[in-house]
């Protein structure tokens, strides 16, 4: 006699995005001005609130924020001052302060407060829980 199992649970028809893959749609996140491909590079749930972390978008170097009114923002991964580690800089909702000597940028369009050269902007959205940055 044979045994039939029809109570399985159903395999789910769209599988969540995996890291480093290309995204497949971004519908909100700052403007690019035009050209950019949108990967997913983790979960949003990788940076914890009011932190930063580092990854790789597409090849590119960058670092997460997730600020702690749930707001996301993208920066190149080193600071255009000397190369320091942005994730690891503090935040709060107007500007990113590298660690290495505190220079401070301006989420609104990256221009540093100190005289550096501006920090390069990245949009970032999520998407199902996925961390979408566009490069
Ligand atoms: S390396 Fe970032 S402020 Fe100097």
């Amino acid at each position: 006699m044979s045994v039939t199992h029809s109570d399985a649970p159903e395999a789910p028809t769209t599988a969540p995005p995996k890291a480093g893959t290309p995204a497949t749609e971004v519908t909100d996140g700052p403007a690019t001005g035009g050209a950019g491909v949108p990967h997913v590079v983790g979960r949003v749930d990788d940076v914890p609130p009011g932190e930063g972390r580092a990854f790789v978008a597409g090849g590119t170097q960058v670092a997460v924020f997730r600020l702690r009114d749930g707001s996301l923002h993208a920066t190149q991964a080193a600071c255009p001052h000397s190369g320091g580690p942005l994730a690891d800089g503090q935040t709060d909702a107007g500007v990113l302060v590298c660690p290495l000597h505190l220079y401070a940028f301006r989420w609104s369009d990256g221009a540093c407060t100190s005289g550096a050269p501006p920090v390069r902007l990245y949009p970032v959205a999520e998407q199902d829980g996925a961390l979408v940055v566009t490069v």
